[in-house]
C-alpha cells in the first residue's frame, strides 16, 4: 500500500510483503507524476510502467491457451479477475493490483505443455500423470521468460511459479511455507482453488458455495493463508455489484472480448 509519510519520502509493502521507504527528488515527482512513484523490489517503477503492449502481449499469449483446451483458458480470465478484486480488497494499490490480475491470467499458462491425454483427459489422473501436469507453473514462467527485461512482466513471475505452494510446505514444486511463498501466489491459491472446486468437471460436479466456504475454512492455515481467507470471506459477497463495471479492470475484459 503506498503512503507519504512526508514530503518526498515514500514507503509501503510490496507484493512480496517487505516495507520500503524511498526519497524522491522533486525532478523524479515530476516525471513520474509523484502519487504514482513505486519502487519494487528497490527498483523504480511507476504506475505508467505497465507497457502499451500488455494487453497484446496477453491477448496473443492466451489465444494459444485457448485453442489447446478452453476451459482452461476461461479458468484462467475468471482466476485473473478474481484474484485483482481480492488484491484490491486486501489495500494494495492499483500497481499491484495489475500484477494480480496478469499474474492470474497467465498462472495455467504452462498447461500448454501438457500433452493433451493428459491435460484433456475425462477422468482422474494417474500418479505419473500427475507428475507430468505438476511441470505446468514452471512451464508457465518459462513462457513468461523472454518478458522478463521488462520490470512489469518480471513481477509476474512470483505468483505464477509458485501458486501451488501450500501454506504449509506440503506443496509444489518447491514446497515453501508461510510468509516463504510471495504474497502474490498466496493470493492466486485462494482464488484458483475455488474457482476449480466450483465449476463442473468431467470426473466430478462443481461443488456448492456452501461447501466451498466450508473447505477454505477447514485448509486455512494449511493450504491457504488464513488472513488472505478472511478477506477473502468477508469481501467476496460484494464482488456481483462491481462485476463488468470496474474501470481499471481492462486485460481480462479485452482478452475474452476478443475470445468471444
Ligand atoms: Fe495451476
Amino acid at each position: 500500500m503506498l503512503r507519504f509519510r512526508s514530503s518526498g519520502s515514500v514507503s509501503f509493502q510490496d507484493v512480496w510483503g517487505n516495507y520500503l521507504q524511498i526519497s524522491v527528488s522533486s525532478s523524479d515527482t515530476k516525471k513520474y507524476n509523484y502519487h504514482k512513484i513505486l519502487v519494487v523490489r528497490g527498483e523504480i517503477v511507476a504506475w505508467d510502467d505497465i507497457p502499451e503492449s500488455a494487453v497484446e502481449i496477453a491477448n496473443s499469449l492466451l489465444q494459444t491457451l485457448k485453442q489447446k483446451d478452453p476451459f482452461t483458458f476461461y479458468h484462467c480470465c475468471r482466476v485473473g479477475r478474481a484474484s485483482r478484486r481480492l488484491a484490491k480488497a486486501m489495500d494494495l494499490n492499483v500497481y499491484e493490483q495489475a500484477i494480480l490480475e496478469y499474474s492470474g491470467l497467465f498462472h495455467d499458462l504452462g498447461k500448454i505443455s501438457v500433452p493433451d491425454e493428459i491435460l484433456l483427459k475425462p477422468a482422474r489422473l494417474t500418479k505419473e500423470e500427475y507428475e507430468i501436469m505438476k511441470s505446468h507453473p514452471i512451464k508457465s514462467v518459462e513462457i513468461l521468460q523472454p518478458l522478463e527485461h521488462i520490470p512489469f512482466f518480471r513481477f509476474l513471475q512470483p505468483g505464477v511459479k509458485y501458486h501451488h505452494e501450500k501454506y504449509d510446505g506440503t506443496g509444489y514444486p518447491y514446497g515453501l511455507a508461510g510468509e516463504k511463498i510471495p504474497l502474490t501466489a498466496r493470493i492466486i491459491a485462494v482464488v484458483d482453488t475455488v474457482d476449480a472446486m466450483m465449476n463442473t468437471r468431467p470426473y466430478r460436479e462443481g461443488l456448492p458455495w456452501d461447501v466451498v466456504k466450508q473447505e477454505l475454512v477447514d485448509f486455512s492455515g494449511r493450504q491457504f493463508d488464513p488472513s488472505i481467507v478472511k478477506v477473502y470471506l468477508e469481501s467476496v459477497g460484494t464482488w456481483a455489484d462491481i462485476e463488468e463495471q470496474d474501470q481499471d479492470e481492462v486485460v481480462v475484459a479485452q482478452v475474452l472480448r476478443e475470445a468471444a
